[in-house]
């Protein structure tokens, strides 16, 4: 490394990371750095591409090297990202993933499955590889919401390709069924097929793998939490006090199974059904708020029509509120997989 080189990386270690709290440089988030004419060019590697604080970088680099660093007038950042791995993933399921959260809530019909899809749809927008498992075996409901209808997957060397729609993987019972014949199961028969959906699928690479669950604290989510490395669960209510006080019971059994907290969402906030009661519970159980997401007809419409309101209304409240949902999961499930001591960190992947 050059002398210039070495009092940029001195300069940049002056940067820290808002949401881990550690410099940039010992996150090894700095790399391929190289000085041309006055500038300094970098890329920054990020622990997810939905990262909402490029901005914050930007600036904070700028100030850091510019007027210190002599010589240096300009920065030119490239964004590179890569999320963690969670090392209790590792041996445990045979499926190379970086991450899985579910998506729970105490209530039924709150929002689980609109969240699931315009998350998936968020993050793989952003650039990340995404998968979604429809764990509402009996009750699936992704297939409308990404207007895949009743496709069927295709099966190559005896595992199933997943579907895929706005850049993410998907799988479904819905692929597998007709409404008309709906599948009658048991609880164990459930788990079963859950597993199936990681094991006998073809996910290939995925950086988070998001499982829809169904409502309440049955058999499903149960199973899941006890039987798979969850990196954490996020928790959805509507704002009204009988959502709430459902989406309570659901946090404490995750909880009691030491699932982590992703967060709440609180969804189809408004007059209807009110508002900050999602905030209130979040506070209380001490766990973080990811976001509050209006009642919208476009939500509900983009849900029918299989076409989720995060990509096709992005600058619509609804659409950024899912927007700003999903850069929260991402940030904070990066950092319960850095802070965990069961993670590899990023300098180690590095
Ligand atoms: N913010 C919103 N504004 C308007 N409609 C919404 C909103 N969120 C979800 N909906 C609609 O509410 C209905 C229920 O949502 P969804 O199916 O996502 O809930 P769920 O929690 O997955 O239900 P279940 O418990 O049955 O699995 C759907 O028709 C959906 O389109
Ligand atoms: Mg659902």
């Amino acid at each position: 490394m050059s002398d210039i080189q070495k009092q940029i990386m001195t300069a940049l270690s002056t940067v820290i990371e808002p949401e881990l709290h550690k410099d940039i440089v010992s996150l090894n988030m700095v790399r391929d750095l190289e000085v041309v004419g006055d500038t300094a060019k970098f890329t920054i590697v990020l622990t997810t591409p939905a990262c909402p604080l490029k901005n914050v970088f930007q600036d904070r680099c700028a100030a850091a090297l510019i007027g210190h660093v002599p010589g240096i007038q300009k920065i030119d950042i490239a964004w590179d990202a890569q999320v963690p791995t969670d090392r209790r993933m590792i041996g445990r399921l045979d499926v190379p993933m970086n991450s899985l959260i579910a998506v729970a809530s105490g209530k039924g019909g709150v929002g689980k499955s609109t969240i699931s899809t315009n998350l998936a749809a968020a993050l793989a927008e952003a650039g990340a590889k995404v998968g979604l498992i429809d764990a509402d075996i009996l009750n699936p409901n992704i297939p409308m919401m990404t207007g895949l209808g009743y496709g069927r997957p295709r099966v190559v060397d005896n595992k199933m390709l997943p579907m895929e729609a706005y850049g993410f993987k998907l799988i479904s019972t819905g692929f597998l069924t007709t409404p008309d014949k709906p599948m009658i199961l048991r609880g164990p028969m459930l788990h079963s097929a859950i597993r199936q959906f990681f094991t006998d699928v073809e996910w290939g690479k995925l950086d988070y793998m998001i499982v829809d669950l169904p409502p309440g604290t049955g058999d499903a989510p149960l199973s899941l939490a006890q039987s798979f490395p969850l990196t954490g669960v996020i928790i959805v209510t509507q704002p009204q006090e009988v959502a709430v006080s459902d989406a309570l019971r659901s946090i404490a059994m995750f909880e009691t199974l030491n699932v982590p907290i992703i967060g709440v969402v609180e969804n189809m906030a408004g007059e209807f059904f009110g508002e900050g009661g999602g905030e209130r519970l979040a506070k209380e159980r001490n766990v973080p708020f990811l976001g509050r997401v209006p009642l919208a007809a476009a939500v509900r419409k983009g849900g029918d029509y299989g076409r989720p309101v995060v990509i096709t209304e992005p600058d619509s409240p609804a659409g950024k509120a899912l927007q700003s949902v999903a850069e929260a999961v991402a940030a904070r499930t990066s950092l319960l997989m850095l802070q965990s001591a069961d993670v590899i960190p990023l300098n180690v992947i590095g």
